[in-house]
């Protein structure tokens, strides 16, 4: 359905993209694209099937081959890879680690391109990521670019996981998110922008 109006919304994490994109799909009654989590998940499927995230080809086909369910919910989706409940463990800054090192891959990226088109269904599409207003909806209505300062997104991050009772030093959290801040952006395969 190539002619549901989709609202492309990029930037890095911690900026409030995903909470912003999920309340205005909930506002507008469209469907939601939260398109981090397919690259938490495929981390995750392939730390599962014993995968070592450095073979491309095989971190691929976990990604091509990703049995997963999003079953929607008031506080967001629940999760489903091949029946298992993995919505909290993709939401760990492991998860978030391991994603944006597949992430760079570009046979993971085009293993992920049809998944992600398919979420465009009337009445209309929200879609949440890093390349959904550059690659994978180059047509979109509206493209929002959110950023905030490192220091802010690491701040908000770390209030998160604490409220999730995970405990992570600020310091930390700010070293990772700037290192996967500068993989997202130098990588050549659909980068932040
Ligand atoms: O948005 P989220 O933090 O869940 O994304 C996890 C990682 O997945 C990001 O750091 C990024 O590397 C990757 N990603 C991407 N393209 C997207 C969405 C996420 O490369 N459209």
């Amino acid at each position: 359905m190539a002619d549901a109006p989709v609202i492309a919304i990029d930037g890095p994490g911690g900026s409030g993209k995903g909470t912003i994109s999920r309340r205005l799909a909930l506002d507008l009654g469209w469907h939601w694209l939260d398109s981090g989590a397919l690259y938490r998940l495929t981390a995750v499927a392939a730390a599962i099937g014993g995968v070592p995230l450095t073979r491309a080809a095989d971190v691929a086909r976990v990604a091509a081959g990703l049995d997963v369910r999003f079953v929607p919910g008031a506080g967001g989706d629940q999760v489903l890879l091949a029946g298992r409940d993995v919505s909290a463990e993709i939401r760990s800054e492991e998860a978030g680690s391991g994603a944006s090192i597949v992430a760079v891959m570009p046979a993971v990226r085009a293993a992920l391109v049809d998944r992600q088109r398919a979420f465009r269904r009337p009445p209309g599409l929200v879609a949440d990521g890093r390349d959904m207003g550059t690659v994978i909806f180059p047509d979109a209505s509206l493209k929002v670019f959110l950023t905030a300062d490192l220091a802010e997104r690491a701040r908000r991050r770390h209030k998160q996981l604490s409220e999730k009772g995970i405990d992570v030093s600020l310091a930390a959290l700010l070293r990772d998110m700037a290192e996967r801040d500068e993989r997202d952006t130098a990588r050549s395969a659909a980068p932040l922008r």
